[in-house]
């Protein structure tokens, strides 16, 4: 099966295209690079040992995107292209509103109009702030606060409507927590242009430049006073765009459903740090600061339904995500 993947060569859409072609998938990617590399290209090539079909383009170009899906005989979407900084989407709403949901109204109309299945990369931020742990899918989701939160919300928001619509479509948005690693070979990981915002990835640079890390805020509601995330090996959020995938396919059109991709457990920013120097050796500086404005003591998933309905859990643990995640920068000299 012929799967279209726009963000492809981006952080979780490069991991999802190695573990589709284990699957038997023959992904086609398309991304703009606006935040990666076209040499990611070439790494995957190389790990998944064979030619991957590439094409440098903005997915919103309707046109060009459409001539590609027959061109390329595509059978499925999965849909990672978009911006993902919750600071930038809030000092620059529009280029967010523009990419994430104005493009995506393109996307979704070439789908339906060739009936394509589809899913979409969505996230744990449109919970918000959550009023019961761990966070199901049932939980109520609060009017978004921050931009980036916005287009991620409209995201799932617009996909479920076309599909209740449509004589075609069928979809599925996932919500992923945090994923973190890299894929264990250490050719591809994550390697954002800008200076990263979320937590591993500052950890891995204040590592590689022996810098102080700045942990934000200490006197949160928790055991140690600093916030609780669901980390979830990147490998792991890739096989479950598989198995999401495996479910869709037997599903009939109009079938739309949503999906939390976590652990079920919470870490602390001090319980990465600590697992962070036990596993790769490394030691950190870290200074704990003030709070960053949003963030929420407590965030971490109940997991249930995706195993239940998907017949996907995660399998990594926090120590696999660090060590591989360090693996990365460890071997790689941009
Ligand atoms: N990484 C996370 O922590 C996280 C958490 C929850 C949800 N998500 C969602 O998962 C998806 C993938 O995230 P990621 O971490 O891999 O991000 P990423 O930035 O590494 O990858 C996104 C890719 O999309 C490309 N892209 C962006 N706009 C494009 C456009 N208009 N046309 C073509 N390509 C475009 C970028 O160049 C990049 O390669 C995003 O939709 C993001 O919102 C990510």
């Amino acid at each position: 099966m012929r799967i279209l993947i726009t963000g492809g060569t981006g952080f979780v859409g490069s991991h999802t295209v190695v573990s589709l072609v284990g699957a038997g998938y023959q992904p086609v990617i398309v991304d703009d690079l606006s935040n990666s590399n076209k040499s990611v290209l070439a790494a995957l090539q190389k790990i998944i040992n064979q030619k991957i079909a590439f094409y440098k383009l903005n997915y919103g170009d309707q046109t060009k995107l459409e001539t590609i899906l027959k061109k390329e005989s595509i059978e499925g979407i999965i849909h990672f292209a978009a911006f993902k900084s919750l600071g930038e989407s809030i000092r620059e709403p529009l280029k967010y509103y523009k990419n994430n949901v104005a493009n995506m109204v393109g996307l979704l109309e070439t789908a339906e109009k060739l009936g394509l299945p589809l899913i979409f990369s969505s996230s744990a931020a449109v919970y918000g702030a959550p009023q019961k742990l761990p966070i199901t899918e049932e939980a109520s989701l609060p009017n978004p606060t921050r931009p980036y939160q916005a287009t991620k919300l409209m995201g799932e928001q617009m996909l479920r409507d076309v599909t209740n619509a449509s004589k075609h479509l069928k979809s599925i948005s996932l919500r992923y927590f945090n994923p973190i690693g890299a894929h264990s070979s250490g050719l591809i990981g994550e390697n954002p242009k800008n200076k990263p915002d979320n937590l591993v990835p500052s950890v891995m640079l204040a590592a590689k430049s022996q810098t102080s890390l700045s942990v934000f805020g200490g006197d949160y509601p928790t055991p140690d006073g600093t916030c609780i995330r669901d980390f979830i090996h990147v490998m792991d959020v890739a096989e479950a765009h598989v198995k999401a995938f495996e479910h869709l396919k037997v599903q009939g059109p109009g079938y739309y459903d949503v999906f939390n991709i976590g652990t079920g457990r919470g870490h602390s920013v001090l319980e990465v740090i600590n697992e962070f120097e036990k596993v790769t050796g490394q030691k950190l500086t870290y200074k704990i600061g003030d709070r960053r404005r949003g963030d929420l003591p407590e965030v971490y998933a109940s997991a249930d339904k995706a195993q239940r309905i998907l017949g996907w859990e995660s399998k990594l643990s926090l120590a696999d995500g660090l060590s591989d995640a360090w693996n990365w920068p460890k071997k790689h000299t941009p």
